[in-house]
């Protein structure tokens, strides 16, 4: 649907990624794999790894620092912060209620958000809600995983392919026309099947039958989640700029989710956009699920592929499955303290 009235967009970004690197040729001493086939299926090269210990929410807290100094925005102006993960520290309390603990923001309210690797989209399209409304004026929109903790080490299927790493953006109002312009949202419930942890829920709880099968790591179905992506990603960006008065001519800039190179080419193929126009480092991170766009979004800005008046759109896709689409005309002031 097309955005109206105000306007509500990006007032800053930050991103952390742990210090320690996992290269496919490590990968190659942990299980019968390659980096030749990982770099040609996927384009990935090397992911970031937490220590023992570390957790999400210690990640998001680092981004949504960095994001809050970026904006010039105090921990205690803001009014909610939304984490989302597919990777929390626990099963509750929220991991935005750590964060908020953790950064100070005593006056925020907090709330996780679970939309797979679409969940950064689908926060910033709800945390802009809320200040569209005028019930708040400053949110922390976090995306965050620590996915090396819930991945089988002895699946090559799926362990070489996901990394960890916190993404996040303070929203507020800005000029009139600039921010949020129009949105796609989407889920197909029937494809959950695809890619699940199937214990430790309601469902299945945790008894040592279900750690000795395995049950509590992350299980895909690489090629119908390879199927649903390459239709998805396109059609939803499409949805969006068509909701926006926009088309895909219109766009500087796409910045969309980062599994593997071949899904964001046929994205880009899709849109009729040059590979210059998108935004690409999965080879260095792997997948980092809902941070891999905000963490995308920060490096974009740092090496000035985005600036004030371009038009760009995020668009993500995963496990629910789930789907989403953000276009932003973009405005952010520079708050560097020179
Ligand atoms: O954020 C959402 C999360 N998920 C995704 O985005 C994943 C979407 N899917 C994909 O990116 C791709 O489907 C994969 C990268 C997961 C797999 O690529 P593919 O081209 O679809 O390969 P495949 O699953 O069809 O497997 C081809 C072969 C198989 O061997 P056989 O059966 O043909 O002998 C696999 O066993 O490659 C084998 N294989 C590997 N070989 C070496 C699978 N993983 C590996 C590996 N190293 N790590």
């Amino acid at each position: 649907m097309q955005v109206k009235n105000k306007g509500v967009g990006i007032i800053g970004v930050g991103s952390y990624v742990p210090e320690k690197t996992l290269t496919n040729k490590d990968l190659e001493s942990i299980v019968e794999t390659s980096d030749e086939w990982i770099v040609s299926r996927t384009g990935i090269k090397e992911r970031h790894i937490v220590a023992p210990g570390v957790a999400t929410s210690d990640l998001a807290a680092y981004a949504a620092e960095r994001a809050l100094l970026d904006a010039g925005v105090s921990a205690d102006e803001i009014d909610l912060i939304i984490v989302a993960t597919a990777t929390p520290d626990m099963l509750f309390p929220s991991t935005a209620c750590l964060v908020q603990d953790k950064i100070k923001a005593s006056k925020a309210a907090a709330f996780d958000l679970s939309a797979g690797c679409s969940g950064f989209a689908y926060g910033l399209v709800t945390g802009s809600q809320f200040i569209q409304t005028g019930l708040y004026n400053k949110i922390l929109v976090i995306g965050a995983e620590t996915l090396s903790t819930i991945l089988d080490w002895n699946d090559r299927n799926t362990c070489v392919l996901f990394g960890d790493g916190a993404g996040a953006v303070v929203l507020g109002e800005v000029p009139a026309g600039y921010g949020i312009l129009g949105i796609d949202l989407g889920a197909d419930g029937s494809g959950g099947e695809f890619l699940k942890i199937p214990a430790g829920g309601s469902r299945l709880p945790a008894t040592s039958e279900s750690v000795s099968q395995r049950l509590h790591y992350l299980q895909m179905s690489g090629n119908d989640v390879f199927k649903f992506a390459v239709k998805v990603m396109g059609e939803s960006a499409v949805k969006a700029l068509d909701n926006s008065g926009l088309s895909s001519a219109d766009v500087d800039c796409l910045i969309p989710h980062q599994a593997n190179i071949r899904i964001i080419q046929s994205a880009a193929k899709r849109l009729k956009l040059p590979m210059e126009k998108v935004i690409v480092n999965v080879d260095k991170y792997g997948n980092t699920s809902a941070a891999s766009i905000p963490i995308a979004l920060n490096e974009a800005l740092q090496d000035n592929k985005l600036k004030n008046d371009d038009v760009v759109v995020f668009v993500g896709f995963g496990a629910g499955l789930t789907w989403a689409s953000c276009v932003i005309k973009w405005y952010k002031e520079d708050k560097t303290v020179v």
